[in-house]
């Protein structure tokens, strides 16, 4: 939108106090309000005319069908071959990993960013070193560095990095570590208001874990993989302590297989576990999330007995490169997430006063990983030992917690 066009829009959408308090700053504030309000998508903006009726993404509809995963089992019998195949590609530089770091990790109330969080009980032991140290057992078997892509958001990129630095890249090559920062979005209250999170700035929130598409396409970092040599990308999240990734056999079994994109996934602990599970939509490879799960569905077998939705992603893919390139080009599903997000109250008489709201206030626009795996013709359903591969911290307690995750990695032999 115009800036000329902003404070109109404003006062239209029940912003006047806003419009107001803009148009009493100083010009260099009021310019630079202007233009971040102006830069704001689309899809937002329709979300605030709408009062949330449209703009941004609900349920898909269509015809969601189970799809059949590479059993534990059936991946033993050819793990062999699986594994020759994928080390072959990864010494031959074909993969490069991503790192999905930009999260705000509000459920853990961690103070730094969530990978520096120390999992430790008797020493310190960072989530960022588990990973890299998962990392190296692939790296010595394959005899090769691979390039790990880290995405940051613009608040913990700058701790994210000197962390890195202050801890030697937990002697990982620094030459094959790049850090990225991901787009953001301007984050709106629950009425859908724009919101302020100091006198001169708007509240944003990073644009969700599917923006790592965009944001490494904006930065060049395509054109600096397939500079490289790289034809695919494993993408993972950054808690999941158990985390395997370049895991030659995953990878070995989609190039074998000959298909565009693979997601590992657990066997659900109960039918309404709340995990995304693995189906097709239309034919097409989709995640339904267990809220768009009904009972009925939850529940429904396959003729083994096993449930038909029954295999959970654990927010580790691979893709291959140009087939992701061609479905960025469209863009993708923004979702609202209601969150709770610090702000600055603005009161009718223009003053500003700082909340930090323990319940969710706001509302986020993110863009999720598994929207593109629907992008894909294909996805090979591969799956992992849960106790093995699936220590999730989310939260301080309770389920998905820094405890549950502790738990699993002493079951894997670690000393904490
Ligand atoms: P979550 O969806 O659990 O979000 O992230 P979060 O922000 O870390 O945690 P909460 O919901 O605020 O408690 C899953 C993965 O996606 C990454 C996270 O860093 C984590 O690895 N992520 C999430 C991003 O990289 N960017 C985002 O904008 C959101």
């Amino acid at each position: 939108m115009n800036t000329d066009n902003i404070l109109d829009f404003l006062k239209n959408t029940g912003q006047d106090s806003l419009a107001r308090y803009i148009e009493s700053c100083e010009p260099v504030t009021k310019a630079s309000l202007l233009d971040a309000l102006s830069r704001t998508d689309n899809r937002i903006m329709e979300h605030i005319k709408s009062r949330g009726e449209t703009g941004t993404a609900s349920s898909y509809g269509g015809r969601i069908a189970p799809l059949n995963a590479l059993t534990l089992s059936a991946i033993d019998k050819q793990r062999e071959k699986f594994t020759r195949c994928g080390l072959g590609a990864i010494r031959e530089g074909k993969l490069a990993l991503l790192l999905l770091a930009g999260g705000q990790g509000t459920r853990l109330g961690h103070d730094s960013p969530k990978g520096c969080f120390n999992i430790g009980e008797t020493r310190e032991l960072y989530i960022f070193e588990l990973l890299i140290a998962h990392l190296s057992d692939v790296v010595r078997e394959a005899g090769t560095h691979i390039h790990l892509y880290v995405m940051t958001s613009l608040e913990n990129n700058a701790p994210t990095i000197s962390f890195f630095k202050e801890k030697n890249f937990f002697g990982y090559d620094p030459d094959y570590i790049h850090f990225f920062i991901q787009e953001q979005n301007p984050v709106l209250s629950t009425d859908g208001h724009f919101l302020l999170s100091t006198p001169t700035e708007l509240c944003y929130s990073p644009n969700g874990n599917g923006g790592w598409a965009l944001s490494l396409e904006k930065a060049g970092l395509i054109d600096e993989m397939k500079s490289f040599g790289v034809e695919w990308v494993n993408v993972f999240s950054v808690d999941n302590v158990l985390q395997r990734m370049a895991d030659p056999v995953f990878f070995g079994a989609i190039l074998d297989q000959g298909l565009t994109s693979g997601a590992k996934v657990v066997r659900k602990n109960a039918p309404d576990e709340k995990v995304g599970a693995m189906c097709t939509l239309d034919g097409k490879p989709y995640i339904i999330e267990y809220y768009e799960l009904s009972r009925e569905m939850s529940l429904e077998t396959n003729p083994d007995g096993s449930l038909a939705y029954g295999y959970g992603v654990i927010l580790n893919y691979i893709f291959r490169l140009d087939k992701l390139i061609a479905s960025n080009a469209k863009a993708m599903p923004l979702h609202a997430v209601k969150k709770a997000v610090p702000y600055m109250n603005l009161s009718d008489d223009g003053t500003l006063e700082p909340v930090v709201p323990k319940e969710p206030n706001a509302i986020k626009f993110e863009t999720l990983a598994l929207d593109l795996v629907h992008e894909m013709d294909d996805c090979l359903v591969f799956e992992v030992d849960r106790e093995k591969e699936f220590a999730p911290v989310k939260n301080k307690t309770g389920i998905d917690s820094v405890d549950t995750a502790r738990e699993l990695l002493k079951k894997n032999g670690y000393v904490l």
